[in-house]
């Protein structure tokens, strides 16, 4: 394994040269933060890109989905799923685009899997309280991005240090640093910061590995820190000797509201996560 621990130390982070993320996802995710953007810029901006607008529009009449009446267009689609879900669904679809050729490694598609799964329970968790559950699903999808930005720089390097790696799933986080000089929170931290995202989704993609924080407090980077732990309990981990966390433990973590209402059994989550990820996987 190629170490460059040393080089990246004293390299400028600006040299890195990261791959850009589709650009269309990034302007979505931009406009999220403006409360006064209107539809039609939207319509017109994921439209401007033919090409993403239709992978946009498969997963909006996909099984997923099951709308009964397919969209032929982004504004029908925003009409149907509303705008915010359909935000949810750019950034998939940037995601996947984002791993492109590495996914046909064993190692990448797990870690595909893990952020759709993330998202995933980060949406049904939500929306078991009053977290909006768009925004819980988009930060979930993009909770992990500074990894997949590691595994886009270096696919084989990164992809060895997931097959190997036993361990805790924050213990990773030394390995990254040893391999390439950053982890993956200190690397998506510096992503999203760059694409001048949303204050929170910084705080989720930089803070997901932390404990969950004492006093209880409960918001979207409490809930993905949850959900990305129980994406990895119920057989969603990103690297295949993680020792996840126990599922009983987790939803202990969960204020009591939460609790009452959230699957009580990894099982049925699993069922769960295991349709909806089929149905994105399939289109
Ligand atoms: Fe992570
Ligand atoms: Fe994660």
């Amino acid at each position: 394994m190629e170490q460059r621990s040393g080089q990246a130390m004293n390299m400028p982070w600006a040299y890195l040269r990261l791959p850009p993320f589709p650009q269309v996802a990034v302007r979505v995710l931009q406009l999220a933060n403006n409360e006064n953007v209107q539809l039609h810029q939207l319509c017109e901006l994921i439209s401007s890109d033919p090409a993403f607008a239709s992978e946009v529009l498969t997963v909006a009449n996909s099984l997923l989905y099951a709308p009964r009446y397919p969209s032929t267009t982004i504004m029908q689609a925003i009409a149907v799923l509303g705008a915010n879900t359909l935000q949810g669904m750019c950034v998939t679809v940037g995601v996947r685009a984002y791993l492109g050729k590495t996914m046909s490694q064993p190692a990448m598609r797990n870690l595909w899997r893990h952020n759709l799964a993330c998202a995933i329970v980060a949406e049904q968790l939500a929306a078991t309280g009053f977290i909006d559950k768009d925004q819980a699903y988009t930060a979930g999808i993009l909770h992990d991005v500074g990894r997949m930005a590691l595994a886009v720089i270096q696919p084989g390097d990164y992809a060895m240090l997931l097959e190997t790696h036993r361990g805790a799933s924050a213990t990773i986080l030394e390995a990254e640093r040893e391999l390439f000089g950053w982890d993956h929170c200190e690397t998506g931290r510096e992503l999203v910061a760059g694409w001048k995202l949303p204050q929170d989704l910084e705080t989720v993609v930089a803070g997901h590995h932390m404990d969950r924080r004492k006093d209880g407090a409960w918001d979207v980077t409490e809930l993905v820190k949850v959900s990305c732990a129980m994406a990895s309990s119920i057989g969603y981990p990103t690297f295949p000797g993680c020792v996840p966390a126990s599922y009983a433990d987790l939803l202990e973590q969960l204020p009591a509201r939460e609790r009452r209402v959230f699957y009580s059994d990894a099982e049925s989550l699993k069922t769960n996560v295991a349709e909806s990820l089929h149905a994105i996987e399939s289109v």
